[in-house]
């Protein structure tokens, strides 16, 4: 059970995924291929959908090993697998392999954004794709809303997942959710703290109170353009850590994440929400608090790059 690995911060050192040429993704290849093996029998060799591709194309590479162009650049060599198999795959794993070479806690700037031009030996344009489509624009329901207990929940169905591992993995004493939409988030979460046998402080913040009432749950009617005047300091000093704060309101959110940054420590996570719209914001946040916030591109990832509502915005404190 993996309960305590995030609690043993990785390297800080700051690396760039901007340099890269054929030797160097050459060795990726090499080291990704004996991880997924090693992976694999974790599994016990039961493959879910994605092993299917890539040991698809992990074959096509091993196969073709001496002959792949490694000393051109990424468009020949990209070129060259091309006869094996579909460009949009060989991109999409490629860029799979790069990003789990790079590890799992990376800068916010380590995250090659979609309009960045990258000046480089080798054409990294694959890197800015999200592996998001058509599917994602649905992935919070077709028509209705995902619902717990038949309280509705704004969440993706890739978050619901993704946010129930974090929580174990986490175990965080507090949650701090500012948007509580009808409360369904919050009571999810707390029915699932519950499940986990872990005893969770849940403070959910809106300017509208849900009309529903939970034991396990402090609603709080405010305002986040006035967040200090109804989180009190001398209350959130109080609060138990770790701690998972997640920005779900879309306002006011620089002034939110720095006012919480004083109060949060190292370990804790910050989620924000729905942010693609909110990158401008969330990058001032990051250049203003020192980088002490790194992604965690694990759980960003999980479902292929950036397949969450949180895009880039999966944080933990590590300073
Ligand atoms: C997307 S919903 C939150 C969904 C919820 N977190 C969930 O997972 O189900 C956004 C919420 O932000 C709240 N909101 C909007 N402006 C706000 C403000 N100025 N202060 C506090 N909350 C605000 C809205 O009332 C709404 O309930």
């Amino acid at each position: 059970m993996e309960t305590t690995s995030i609690i043993e911060a990785q390297s800080y050192a700051k690396k760039t995924i901007r340099k890269l040429d054929g030797a160097k993704l050459k060795e990726i290849y090499e080291k990704f291929s004996l991880a997924w093996s090693e992976k694999m029998l974790t599994q016990r060799n039961v493959p879910i959908f994605s092993d299917h591709i890539i040991k698809n194309v992990l074959q096509r590479f091993a196969v073709n090993l001496e002959k792949i162009p490694w000393d051109k650049d990424m468009q020949a060599i990209i070129s060259f697998m091309e006869d094996f198999a579909p460009r949009e795959q060989i991109e999409a794993f490629l860029s799979q392999i790069v990003n789990w070479y790079y590890g799992r806690y990376v800068t916010y700037d380590m995250r090659i954004k979609p309009n960045e031009l990258i000046e480089s030996d080798v054409d990294l344009n694959f890197l800015k794709k999200p592996d998001r489509d058509g599917a994602f624009i649905l992935s919070q329901g077709s028509f209705e809303c995902l619902k717990w207990k038949d309280i509705i929940l704004f969440k993706t169905v890739h978050d619901l997942a993704i946010t129930q591992m974090l929580l174990w993995e986490l175990q965080p004493k507090t949650i701090i959710e500012i948007g509580s939409g009808t409360g369904g988030g919050a009571i999810w979460m707390a029915d699932l703290m519950a499940s986990y046998g872990l005893k969770t402080r849940i403070i959910s913040f809106d300017l509208v109170k849900p009309a529903i009432k939970y034991d396990s749950v402090t609603f709080l009617k405010g305002d986040c353009n006035e967040i200090e005047k109804y989180m009190k300091a001398k209350v959130l000093e109080k609060l138990p850590h770790p701690w998972m704060l997640i920005e779900d309101a879309h306002v006011n959110v620089y002034g939110v994440l720095k006012y919480f940054h004083e109060f949060m420590e190292k370990g804790d996570y910050l989620i924000v929400e729905d942010s693609d719209i909110k990158q401008e914001e969330i990058n001032q946040f990051i250049q203003d608090t020192d980088e002490s916030y790194l992604v965690d591109a694990k759980y960003c990832d999980f479902f292929g790059r950036n397949m969450t509502c949180s895009y880039d915005s999966i944080f933990r404190k590590m300073k």
